[in-house]
């Protein structure tokens, strides 16, 4: 059975969500922010397109779903949803870095896009990144920057972006089964 907007614990007001990005979805999906009951919905299973996911279980997602919740003004992870499902079949978020430059201003990190594989192909990606960036400059950000493979270099060009400078990463002593992405 589908969920309406009003019976769920969002991450952050629906308003954030642009309404022409919303329209433009077919009717049978619903774009809207992560809430507090998607973990039911398959949300990890999205993002285990991804990447490694290690689940650990609902209780220590909602307990992540709150403690991103409560940084004001910094995680917005938002959702595409399957209304006759009730599933979700595409994820992403967007994370707002305070900066001391640029008189105190602001850049949108675009992490953990995900489509569901048969989904793919359907602008699912291209709205969640529109979704994405809207909120970003909505939120007065002077860019939004993302990393990705070279093979989704693409994608992202048809969303609007472009390639600037390297991505540089040192990754931690293994910690047990800590995935690299
Ligand atoms: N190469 C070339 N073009 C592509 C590619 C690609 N790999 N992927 C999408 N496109 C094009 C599409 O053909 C379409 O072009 P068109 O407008 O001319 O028709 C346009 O980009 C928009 O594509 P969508 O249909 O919106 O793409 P989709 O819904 O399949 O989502 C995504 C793309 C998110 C990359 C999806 O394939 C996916 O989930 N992949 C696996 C996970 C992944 O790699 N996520 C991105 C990680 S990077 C990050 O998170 C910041």
């Amino acid at each position: 059975m589908s969920t309406t907007r009003t019976d769920l614990d969002l991450m952050f007001p629906q308003e954030h969500i642009s309404l022409e990005v919303s329209a433009q979805l077919p009717s049978d999906l619903q774009i809207r922010p992560l809430a507090s009951t998607d973990y039911k919905r398959g949300h990890l299973d999205v993002l285990a397109v991804l990447s490694v996911v290690n689940d650990l279980g609902e209780a220590a997602w909602v307990n992540q779903f709150h403690a991103m919740r409560v940084t004001p003004r910094a995680y917005y992870s938002i959702v595409i949803l399957d209304k006759a499902s009730d599933k979700i079949v595409g994820v992403g978020t967007v994370f707002i870095e305070r900066k001391f430059l640029r008189g105190l201003g602001s850049v949108g990190h675009i992490e953990d896009i995900a489509v569901d594989k048969s989904q793919q192909g359907k602008k699912l990606g291209l709205r969640i990144i529109q979704a994405l960036t809207h909120i970003s400059e909505s939120n007065g950000c002077y860019k939004t920057i993302l990393n990705c493979s070279d093979a989704n270099i693409p994608f992202y060009q048809k969303c609007g972006y472009v390639q600037k400078e390297n991505e540089m990463a040192k990754y931690a002593p293994e910690r047990g089964h800590t995935p690299k992405l």
